[in-house]
């Protein structure tokens, strides 16, 4: 496959669009988790990105230090697990972040609760739900009160609703 200097091709759109989700989501992140540089905050991190797609947020995430679990429903490469959201194939406390990106849209409300519980579930005291996506205020609302009854506390999404970070207390 024929690539550009940032190592994409430059007929897939939408991978230009998922780096520059990404970029956005790490230039957020200090403000809702306090610290400042994403590579001593991802070191060593246990990461989940479910609905991957081609996995290039998992090479990001790994060039930041963490170890990366992908899932997806249509697994594109063998280190991609099969899976859905709402059903994490995985024992609790299994991560430290559970991340999405690009991917509440896509579900039906049903879903976005059970992927709340799932993530909450899936996720060690202390760990994560992160999410980021284009949302209208209405679904960011649901996002958001959807985790608090799952049992995240200090939710956080940023002013332009693309951002969304939920805590797993810790006891
Ligand atoms: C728009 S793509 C985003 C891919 C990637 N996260 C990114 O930012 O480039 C959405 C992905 O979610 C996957 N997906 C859709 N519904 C899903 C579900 N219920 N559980 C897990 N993955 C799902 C799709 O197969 C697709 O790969």
């Amino acid at each position: 496959m024929k690539v550009n200097r940032l190592g994409l091709n430059p007929h897939i759109n939408h991978e230009w669009v998922a780096l520059a989700g990404f970029k956005i989501f790490l230039r957020n992140l200090p403000k809702a988790v306090g610290s400042v540089d994403p590579r001593v905050y991802f070191r060593d991190k246990k990461v989940l990105d479910v609905g991957c797609g081609t996995g290039t947020d998992m090479t990001r995430f790994q060039r930041l230090g963490a170890k990366v679990q992908g899932l997806d429903i249509h697994p594109t490469r063998p280190d991609i697990i099969f899976g859905r959201a709402s059903s994490l194939p995985f024992p609790d406390a299994s991560f430290d972040i559970v991340f999405s990106k690009f991917l509440m849209d896509l579900l039906s409300l049903v879903e976005i609760k059970a992927y709340a519980r799932e993530a909450f579930r899936a996720l060690v005291p202390g760990g994560k739900f992160i999410y980021f996506g284009l949302m209208v205020e209405e679904d960011a609302n649901f996002l958001l009160t959807t985790a608090r009854q799952a049992g995240f506390d200090r939710t956080y999404a940023d002013e332009i609703l693309t951002t969304f970070v939920m805590n797993k207390p810790k006891n």
